[in-house]
């Protein structure tokens, strides 16, 4: 296949089409000023999601968690995770004792969830939940124990109390049907009464946001932010009171489970969206939803990538209009430090090309333009939780931890540290210490169950 990627841009670029490239990359390019400016933007989707009268028409749904206290070491007892949200499908078995030095011991299993039950029904979803926990715990032999339950469940939940939790839409292409609307706590008890061979008390639902704040809190209790950037993006972090309208009582705190993925949904994003987003948005599940996870997250990037390919050689490769033919993944490799154009070469060539090295230059390029992008997004969004807890906690300066986890945060070459310097660099009078979570979400969903348990003890003696 005659293939010279490079060659084709630069015969694009004596042609009528410069004034589009050129407008594409600038569109990428965000400058300081304009993140200020978004990040402008997210501070008044942060007001509008938290006050009673903005909120129902509100694009950021700033979510109560009924998570208020974070660990104070003093946890102890058996307890169970499952955690539901990304490609795999994860339980946990979490011991933590409490004797002087608190110690957590972990069994986990990990299941891929196949693509039919992630867009099948209501039953055929929770009955295979069902049937992954009784095989662990047949495996680990507790089935005969009625233990405490967390659940990391990485969607959008309306919830009334810990227990409780209404999914509002489905995210990150998962579309079970007869699931929206309704509280999954119910239906996972449900489906283990059907089987009947063991019982669970399920005590929390937590989004993953949530766990790895909670996760990363019991290593370091500055800990009030806790961010993904994997197949979907998110953050939560601890909010007053007195400023959640939509929770009766003023006093202390409460954890927010922001849904920042759906920030641009009512059109404020629309002056930085790019062609190529929007036709990533065209080609979802769920069309007009999630518009800036789509811009920032894993499950996109990819996709973006191939889009700009795309668009730059068009009639040269038609490989590339194949949906899926890039990979997120191809995005870290092409921009490891030593290999990265070795990677470039080997991504290009599974295409169908014959690469130059300029083409091999070009994509590691490209790439570089889309990771930053991503992370720039993600560091406005971030200024703007710094600033509003800043001006709650009334500090001239503050100090504070964010907790992460997420494949592209965790895998990518350049991800964290562009998205840690620009912030720093956005946000000056904050002190900022990332915290990588390395225990996975779902330990956080046991943290949040082993809390709750510990405080249900202090209220009954
Ligand atoms: C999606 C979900 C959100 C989750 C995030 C990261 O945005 O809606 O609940 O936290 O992905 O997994």
């Amino acid at each position: 296949i005659a293939s010279r990627l490079l060659a084709y841009f630069f015969k694009e670029l004596n042609h009528d089409q410069v004034q589009k490239v050129d407008q594409y990359l600038y569109h990428m390019h965000l400058s300081d000023e304009t993140l200020l400016d978004i990040s402008k933007r997210f501070r008044k989707e942060i007001e509008k999601g938290l006050g009673s009268t903005t909120h129902p028409t509100a694009a950021v749904k700033m979510l109560p968690t009924f998570v208020r206290s974070t660990s104070d070491g003093t946890e102890h007892g058996e307890f169970l995770a499952l955690d539901l949200g990304g490609t795999n499908f994860c339980m946990l078995w979490v011991k933590v004792t409490d004797n002087g030095l608190q110690k957590v011991e972990m069994e986990n299993q990990i299941y891929a969830i196949p693509e039919d039950i992630m867009r099948g029904s209501d039953t055929e979803l929770f009955d295979h939940i069902a049937e992954w926990l009784a095989n662990f715990m047949d495996k680990l032999q507790i089935k005969d124990k009625k233990l405490p339950l967390g659940f990391t469940f990485s969607f959008p939940c309306r919830q009334t109390k810990l227990d409780e939790s209404f999914l509002v839409s489905w995210t990150k292409g998962f579309k079970s049907s007869g699931v929206e609307g309704r509280d999954v706590v119910a239906l996972i008890r449900k489906a283990i009464q059907r089987r009947g061979d063991f019982d669970i008390d399920i005590v929390a639902v937590v989004n993953d946001t949530v766990g790895t704040m909670m996760t990363c809190g019991y290593d370091d209790h500055n800990c009030e932010i806790g961010l993904i950037v994997g197949t979907g993006s998110n953050a939560c972090y601890m909010e007053e009171m007195r400023h959640i309208d939509m929770v009766e009582g003023d006093e202390g705190q409460m954890c927010i489970n922001m849904e920042w993925g759906a920030f641009g949904d009512d059109g404020s994003l629309n002056d930085i969206r790019t062609e190529f987003d929007q036709e990533i948005d065209m080609g979802s599940l769920n069309l007009g939803k999630q518009l800036f996870e789509k811009v920032i997250s894993g499950m996109y990037m990819g996709e973006l990538m191939r889009f700009i390919l795309v668009k730059m050689a068009k009639e040269e490769l038609p490989e590339l209009l194949n949906t899926g033919h890039f990979e997120t993944k191809d995005i870290s490799d092409t921009e490891g430090e030593k290999d990265g154009i070795r990677k470039a070469r080997e991504v290009l060539m599974w295409l169908g090309m014959d690469p130059t090295q300029e083409d091999c230059v070009a994509t590691h390029q490209i790439c570089q333009i889309v990771s930053t992008h991503s992370a720039s997004l993600c560091t406005a969004t971030l200024a703007a939780v710094l600033q509003r807890i800043k001006e709650n906690k009334s500090e001239e300066q503050l100090r504070s931890t964010i907790g992460v986890d997420g494949s592209v945060y965790k895998k990518h070459p350049h991800f964290a540290k562009h998205l840690h310097k620009t912030v720093w660099r956005l946000v000056p009078d904050c002190y900022v210490c990332f915290l990588r979570s390395e225990d996975g979400s779902g330990k956080g969903a046991a943290m949040v169950t082993a809390v709750a348990y510990r405080l249900a003890d202090q209220h009954r003696a």
